[in-house]
Formats: C-alpha cells, structure tokens, sequence
C-alpha cells in the first residue's frame, strides 16, 4: 500500500477504536473549544498544521515572524522581567523600584495613580480619596526625581503606563535624564499612549479622539527626532482581555487600533519606516496555554502581513511586532489566594512560549489588593524559574510545527483577520469606537464567559470547584492613609518654592500652540514641566482648548 493509503488507513482504524473507547468512558463534553469558541479536535493531525513552511512560518527573526522576531531569542537574552509596580508617594515606589532591581528585574514599569492618569494635581477635588492608591501620586517633575532617585535612566529600560497625560509624564521623564546628565537620545523605554483601548476598555481618557491622536501623534515625531530609542506608544490589548473578550478579539482590536495609529501618524506626514520600528505591543495571558501561545503567533504574522503588504514599509524593523505580556489579572481568584501562583506560572509560560520580549507575573494577591513585597517577590521568581530552570528559553518557539498550535495559529489569524476587515468597512477602529461596535462585541463575550462560569461548564478552581468554605485571610498591602495629606503637602511646597511668572508664561505659551493644531506641544509641555508646572495645571489648560470627552 502508499504511504497516504496506508495513513489514511490508520486513521480510520484509530477512529473506530476512539468512538469504541468514548462509548465505555464518554468524553467530558460533547464539544471542545477555546476561549475564542475555536473547536478542539479529539487528535490534531498533519493535514491541521501548515504545509508551506516559509509562507506562514519562516525562520525566527525572519519575515512573517510567526516563530519569533529574532533569531535566537531567548539564548541570546531573555525577555525582560518588568514588574508593574507603583503606590503611595514617589519616594515609597522608588523603595520598591530598588527592591525589584536588587532581586534580579530587569526592566522598570511605573503605575501611576489615577488622578495622574486622569490629569489631576494630589489636591484637586477630583483627586480625594485615589491620592496614590492603584499607583504612584506624580504631581510635577520633583515628584519624578525622587522616583528615579539613584536609579541611573542610562542604565534601565522605563514602561510608564500613562495615556492621556502620556506628552506630559515622558517630558518629566526627559527632565529627570536632563538633571541626572544624561541626553535624551540615551533614554529607552516605553510610553503606553494609547487612547483608543482608554475609551474601548480601561477609561483614563480626558479629552476627544481628534485632540487625543493629535498628542499621540507630536509624541510619534517628537520621539524620532529626540528620542530614538524609545517606543512611542504600547499598542494595549491587555485591557481589552481584561474587559472579557475573547483572545481573538484581544488580537483583532488591538491590532485595529495599530492601524488606526498607523493612518494617524501617516495623516500627519511621518514616514511610515522612521515611525513604525518604535511601535509597541502590550497582550494579555490568560489560562488556555495553547490558544495564548498560538494568539501571539497569529499576532506577529498578521502585523508583518499588515506592515509589509498593506502598508508597504520597506525597514524589516518596521514588520517585527515587539510585545510585553502581563499575566491575566481577571483570571486571578480572591479564594485560596497560593493558586493563583501556578495560574500565573502557566499564563507567563505561554508568553514565553509565544516569544514575549517583556513580561509582568500577576502576584497572587492581586484579585484582593496591591501586592506585599513577599508577593511580588515571588511573581518575579516565578519569572527567573521559567527562564533559569524549565528549559522554556532553550529553543526558540518550542511548540512549533505541533499539529494543534499551528492549527491554532490559523485558526486565529483567520477569525482576527475577519475582525480587522469588518473594522475597516466600518471605518477604521476611531469611528468602530465611537460607533461602540469593538465595546459591545466585548460586553457579549464577557456576557457568554460570566454563563458559562455560573453554569459550571467553565471550572475556576476554588470559586464553582473545590470551593474551600474556611481560609485564613492572607497578609495585604495597605497603603498609609497619611499619603495624601502628605502629598498634597509637597505639592503646596513645589507651587510656592518655583518661579510663578515662568510657570505662567509657559501655561500662556502651550494654550497658543494648542490652537493650531499643526503644532508640536511637546517642546511647550518640555518647557513647562522644567519650570516645575503640574500635570493638572498642564492638563487643565489642554482641556480648555480641547473639551473634554464625555464617553460612548
Ligand atoms: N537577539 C538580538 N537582539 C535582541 C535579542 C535577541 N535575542 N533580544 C533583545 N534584543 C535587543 C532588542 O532588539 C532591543 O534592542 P533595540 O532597542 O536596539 O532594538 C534590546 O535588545 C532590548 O530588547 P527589547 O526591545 O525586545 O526589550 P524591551 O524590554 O526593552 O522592550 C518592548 C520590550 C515590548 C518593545 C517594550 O515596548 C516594553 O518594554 N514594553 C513594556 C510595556 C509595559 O511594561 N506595560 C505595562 C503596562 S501595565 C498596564 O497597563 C496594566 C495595568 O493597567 C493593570
């Protein structure tokens, strides 16, 4: 017999056997299907996996990119270990900062509270009560300097997770390289800027899409000019998941939302391959291991696609989708707190095993509070046992050529691509936003999950499964009830210690540049924030020019 008889053959025979064997001991559910409602065979085969190795594979650091954007990846470094991290006062994060540093992370990421991601001063009304809460109170640049203090901004990489105030907080962070000697062309890192996933999922917008891509856009060519090695916006589907789409959506909106920065930056008459190569991602990691592994693989080879063919940029670097991963902070349970530890072990293996170039572990406390030290402590060792002790970073794309991940792949591509036309029908991902088109698709998958839970046909362990009805409640992060007097106090001390005329004519200069919208505000915020100006007093005379939002 031929070889193809003869494995067809087989497969017939293996079937027979398989509905025998399901007839004594029945399949736990009639259909299998990922988080995305991907249909899971009972055995994938070879004719599941790709027959054209170079077109939708290729070699790793190679065009489309599926296996990975560089050609040894983790052998030659391993993805950056950057822990999420910010509370009380600037002072009390950079302790924490210090802490992580000295336990071995490799890069730093700011959480800053919401009245600074909101654009209020510690003593605005608006203020009361979130004053250093979910993340650091930033009020001007002294506040800035004391985050960074004896941590060298030539010597680490900074995420800031800051979107609306986005031009405000990198000049304060220039001004800080600026006091510490070093040239803005020296400083990398990441600024998040990411409006659209604000209005979609997370919230902190201020003022309207039209003014909103006008800032993300003067940070795009303030950057190429200024700051070469910073990545100029952090394109976030982490949000998006965290809102309950389904990980397709995750790709699909985020990677429409890319497109819509990439229509803006080229609207404004940026080159697309002297912008695209500073492009950013940020995906999520929930708990379906293979689905996540293939939806980073998907994600890659759609953007090369989408960079290279529909765009036509020339500069390799331009196609490469470079991404951080936080684990699933939705999927983390309030119940026995220590399972959340293996959750996030297996959600940072499949960033891993999807080809992060950055990574947060999730600390167990998390679903109850800000982390203790001791928690976070152990999310980064969860990070340096994966990289140090598991084998994970010993090949590049492990799970390749599997029958079910490259399966996967396609299957996510094919439905994210789907997502992505249908966008574009609609007019890009600015009017889908304001249409509520990519929200409400959102609002119905989280829907159809939060079922299934209450159903128990979706298992989380410990909350509809192997509930424990007594546990002791675990030691939480408190953040002093103090801070914000205390802040607002040094606020008081910053206004009257700092030139005031300057800081007037400075305010008088951004309110006439934000008129004409065809001029850069970065250089007027630059000069602002040098002068000590706050974020509220800044963000304050950008909503008296440009409104403020008011949401779907
Ligand atoms: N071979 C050759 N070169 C390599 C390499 C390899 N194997 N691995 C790395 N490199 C090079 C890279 O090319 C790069 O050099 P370049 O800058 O000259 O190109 C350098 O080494 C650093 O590597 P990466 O750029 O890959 O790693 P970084 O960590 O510096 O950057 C990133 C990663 C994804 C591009 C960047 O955007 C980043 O760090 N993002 C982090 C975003 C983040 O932390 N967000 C947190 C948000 S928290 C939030 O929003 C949630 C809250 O709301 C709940």
């Amino acid at each position: 017999m031929g070889k193809a008889t003869d494995y067809s053959s087989k497969k017939q025979e293996w079937e027979q056997e398989a509905e025998t064997t399901a007839k004594r001991f029945p399949e736990r559910k009639e259909h299998f299907q990922t988080s995305s409602d991907i249909p899971i065979e009972r055995l994938h085969l070879p004719e599941h996996a790709t027959d054209d190795y170079l077109t939708k594979l290729g070699f790793p650091g190679q065009y489309p990119y599926t296996r990975g954007i560089q050609p040894t990846m983790y052998r030659s470094r391993y993805w950056t270990m950057r822990q999420y991290a910010g509370f009380g006062s600037a002072k009390e994060t950079n302790q924490r900062f210090r802490y992580l540093l000295e336990q071995g992370q490799t890069g730093l990421s700011v959480a800053f509270d919401l009245p600074t991601q909101i654009g209020y001063d510690s003593d605005d009304l608006m203020a009361e009560g979130e004053v250093g809460k979910v993340g650091v109170a930033i009020d001007s640049l002294k506040d800035m300097e004391l985050l960074f203090d004896n941590i060298p901004l030539d010597k680490v990489s900074t995420s800031m997770t800051i979107n609306a105030p986005a031009s405000v907080l990198l000049c304060m962070y220039i001004a800080v390289g600026e006091k510490q000697g070093i040239s803005a062309d020296k400083l990398t890192g990441t600024i998040q800027n990411d409006i659209l996933k604000e209005y979609i999922a997370r919230g902190t917008y201020i003022y309207p899409p039209k003014p909103s891509m006008r800032l993300i856009t003067n940070i795009f060519e303030y950057c190429q000019r200024q700051l070469p090695r910073f990545n100029t916006i952090s394109i976030s589907g982490y949000h998006i998941r965290e809102a309950g789409s389904t990980a397709v959506q995750e790709i699909a909106f985020t990677l429409a939302n890319g497109i819509a920065y990439v229509e803006a930056a080229l609207a404004s008459g940026l080159d697309i391959d002297t912008f695209a190569p500073r492009l950013a991602f940020f995906f999520n990691a929930h708990n379906q291991f293979f689905e996540e592994v293939a939806k980073f693989r998907a994600a890659r080879r759609i953007w090369a696609r989408t960079m290279k063919e529909r765009y036509k940029a020339k500069n390799p670097k331009s196609w490469k989708l470079r991404f951080h991963t936080q684990t699933g902070g939705s999927t983390l349970t309030a119940q026995q707190a220590d399972n959340n530890i293996v959750r996030v072990t297996l959600q940072a293996l499949s960033a891993i095993m999807g080809g992060t170039q950055s990574l947060h572990t999730n600390s167990k406390d998390e679903a109850l509070s800000l982390p203790t030290e001791e928690s976070a402590r152990i999310a980064l060792r969860t990070q340096q046992i994966l990289a140090n002790e598991s084998g994970a970073a010993d090949t590049v794309d492990p799970l390749g050529g599997s029958y079910y991940v490259e399966y996967l792949t396609d299957e996510i591509e094919t439905r994210a691509m789907e997502y992505i036309e249908k966008i574009d029908q609609l007019g890009g991902a600015v009017q889908a936003v304001e249409d509520g088109y990519m929200q409400r698709e959102i609002h119905h998958a989280a829907y159809e999950t939060q079922k299934k839970i209450e159903a128990d046909e979706e298992i989380i362990v410990g909350l509809n499964q192997f509930v424990q009805e007594e546990e002791a409640q675990p030691e939480l992060m408190k953040v002093d009830e103090q801070l914000e007097a205390d802040q607002i106090r040094s606020l008081h001390e910053v206004r009257n210690g700092r030139d005031q005329e300057l800081v007037n004519q400075c305010l008088a200069n951004l309110k006439k540049a934000a008129a004409d919208e065809k001029v850069n505000l970065m250089p007027y915020i630059l000069e602002a924030v040098r002068a000590y100006t706050t974020v509220g007093e800044i963000c304050n005379v950008l909503r008296e020019q440009f409104g403020e939002y008011t949401g779907i």
